[in-house]
């Protein structure tokens, strides 16, 4: 099989739920009823902390139990086909779930027994994963003496060892530091390219995730806050920040009347970004007017960003707010009522 050859079974839905909610004893709702239709790729399962994203994949796995509602993987009904699934589906839990007195290779080497691998496949394949992670000459020594990154590393390779079709990861970089979580970001990223696997990546942090995915799906209190490509999402909430020295107004007064939507945030002027046009206009408008550019860069985006009620909103502040003028004008009152 060549490198980077999708081998997903067809037909190619990834996850599907529909309804989905879960409730915990003491009227916790976890998922309130939650429909998502998602295919095959590396999709970010993205929501602040509380959100629902790892009773999702619990419930995914068969671990847990809906209170209502379906879900499949790979056309797969959740609720009947568990071991069939769980060949399919490798799974990186949240938590720290690690003996401390083994090795890794015996972890992962007897998770591969238990999945039903052959005793010499298991041990050919677990010395393949273990150098995949990065993991090769610290292979026989015992876990408890390994760094938080290392021990994810061994938590992302059990969940390979069985050759699955779609990994499931839950905040794998927690507890790493900056260079670290580049790192685990960058080997997800491979592992979905090389092995021609789906995978899905939960994690509370959007930055991170949008670094690696090519599908987002949003969830806030359980429910549906948006699933859509990356880039569709990117292209509607891109802000370009724009510093310039002296002459804001002026700045703010030629992109307004060339039709962007601008907003001023502290020295900043905020360009809405629905396409790359502001990008040449900023500039022309800056060299026009003689101005120097202090700073011109497109700002993350926020998580808050995404949970908007409206994604086509921009999120910007309305044109009223970078001009003061219109925004003193106040608006007609009601009729009195008498
Ligand atoms: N076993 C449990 N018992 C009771 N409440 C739970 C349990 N697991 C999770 N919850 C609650 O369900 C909600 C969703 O949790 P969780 O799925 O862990 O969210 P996330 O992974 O997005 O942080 C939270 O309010 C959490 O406190
Ligand atoms: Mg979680």
């Amino acid at each position: 099989m060549p490198e980077g050859t999708a081998r997903y079974p067809d037909p190619v839905s990834l996850i599907a739920t529909s309804g989905l909610t879960k409730r915990y004893p003491g009227a916790i709702t976890a998922l309130d009823g939650l429909t998502l239709d998602v295919e095959p790729g590396i999709i970010g399962l993205v929501g602040s902390n509380g959100a629902g994203k790892s009773t999702l994949l619990k419930i995914l796995l068969g671990l847990l139990e809906p209170t209502s509602g379906s879900a499949t993987i790979f056309n797969l009904d959740v609720a009947t086909h568990g071991i069939a699934i769980r060949e399919l589906v490798g799974y990186m839990p949240e938590h720290d779930c690690l003996p401390p007195d083994m090795t890794a290779t015996d972890i992962v080497s007897h998770l591969a027994l238990i999945s039903g691998l052959p005793k010499a496949a298991a041990r050919e394949r677990t010395a393949e994963v273990l150098r995949h992670v990065g993991l090769y000459e610290e292979r026989y020594r015992a876990i408890g003496g390994y760094s938080t990154g290392m021990k994810q590393r061994v938590k992302l390779a059990q969940a390979l060892v069985h050759d699955p079709r779609l990994l499931l990861l839950d905040e794998p970089t927690n507890g790493l530091d900056p260079a670290g979580r580049d790192e685990m970001l960058e080997l997800i990223r491979r592992t979905g390219t090389e092995f021609g696997i789906a995978v899905i990546v939960a994690s509370h942090l959007l930055g991170e995730i949008e670094r690696v995915c090519d599908h987002l799906v949003a969830i806030e209190g359980g429910k549906l806050l948006r699933s859509a490509p990356l880039v569709s999402f990117t292209e509607r909430t891109g802000t370009l920040a724009v510093e310039v020295e002296e002459g804001r107004d002026a700045l703010v007064e030629r992109l307004t009347a060339r039709g962007l939507r601008v907003a001023i945030d502290g020295s900043a002027i905020l360009v809405d970004l629905v396409d790359e046009a502001p990008f040449d206009i900023v500039r022309d408008t800056v060299v026009d007017l003689d101005l120097a550019l202090v700073r011109m860069e497109q700002r993350r985006h926020r998580l808050e960003d995404l949970f908007r009620d409206d994604p086509s909103v921009a999120p910007v502040a309305p044109l009223a707010a970078a001009v003061p003028a219109a925004a003193a004008i106040p608006p007609p009152l009601p009729p009195a009522d008498r």
